[in-house]
């Protein structure tokens, strides 16, 4: 069967019957040469990325190199390309405008705004992920459901009107603890920081710590309002059926 925007919610409650490597598998062969899969060496990134490589799937992985990463993420980057010595392309930040932003508002402006701190995950990320995703059918990501609860509103196979593409999660189902036992069992190399009390992890001057019991994203963007904790890569709100 082929996945369109008309009968995709059919085949995202078909997929969610199969493995997350029976569903990639499928999904890749349906948009061959036109998928890829998007990687911050987090924990799921980690596992999705492992099932990508060992499996030979033709999807392309990238990272978002925001220039801002703990060295504990690009360390895990590194034994990452080691481990299975296959390609990771990379979006970089266009210089002029980190150039601009530096030189205007200083390394730290986004402590003293939330419109500052949009406008840095702006320029970091979500406008390298416009180049990264140009002319793809299907976004691979490492999102689950219990990271948010936005993210419990979800689907694990969505359309994003944005991009104009379909944005596939694999492990969107998974618990934590699933996703740390698959990672022991296949010996997956992953972030250090997992072990000091770090879930989710991004740029480092906007990632800490949680306390046990402590929401996912609680060390994400801490200063903030929990509702506006959302960087843009993933706007809730924006992935709809189109008409
Ligand atoms: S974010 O929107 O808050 O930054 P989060 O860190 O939860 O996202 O990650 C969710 C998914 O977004 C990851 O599994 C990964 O697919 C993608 N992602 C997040 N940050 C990056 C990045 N720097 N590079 C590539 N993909 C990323
Ligand atoms: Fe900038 Fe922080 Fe966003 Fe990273 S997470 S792009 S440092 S505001």
């Amino acid at each position: 069967m082929q996945v369109s925007t008309h009968n995709f919610s059919e085949i995202e409650s078909e997929l969610r019957r199969r493995s997350p490597l029976e569903s990639l598998a499928f999904l890749a062969e349906q948009f061959a040469g036109r998928a890829v899969f998007s990687s911050s060496f987090g924990i799921e990134d980690q596992v999705v990325a492992h099932l990508i490589f060992t499996n030979k799937l033709p999807i392309r992985v990238f990272t978002l190199d925001t220039g801002r990463n703990f060295q504990e993420t690009y360390s895990t980057w590194a034994r990452t390309l080691e481990r299975y010595q296959q390609p990771i392309e990379v979006f970089s930040p266009q210089a002029a405008a980190v150039e601009t932003l530096l030189a205007e508002k200083g390394p730290n402006s986004f402590y003293h705004s939330i419109a500052n701190r949009k406008e840095c995950c702006h320029i970091r990320k979500v406008e390298p992920l416009s180049r990264a995703l140009k002319g793809q059918q299907l976004w691979v990501t490492g999102i689950r459901a219990e990271q948010s609860p936005n993210r419990h509103d979800m689907t694990s196979l969505e359309w994003d009107e944005a991009h104009q593409l379909f944005k596939f999660h694999p492990l969107f189902d998974w618990t934590f603890q699933q996703v740390r036992d698959f990672v022991r069992e296949h010996n997956i190399p992953y972030n250090p920081l997992h072990d000091r009390g770090f879930v989710s992890i991004g740029c480092a001057p906007c990632t800490r710590a949680v306390q046990p019991g402590e929401d996912f994203r609680a060390g994400r963007w801490w200063w903030e309002d929990a509702s506006k904790k959302e960087c843009g890569l993933h706007d809730v709100g924006r992935n709809a059926v189109p008409a």
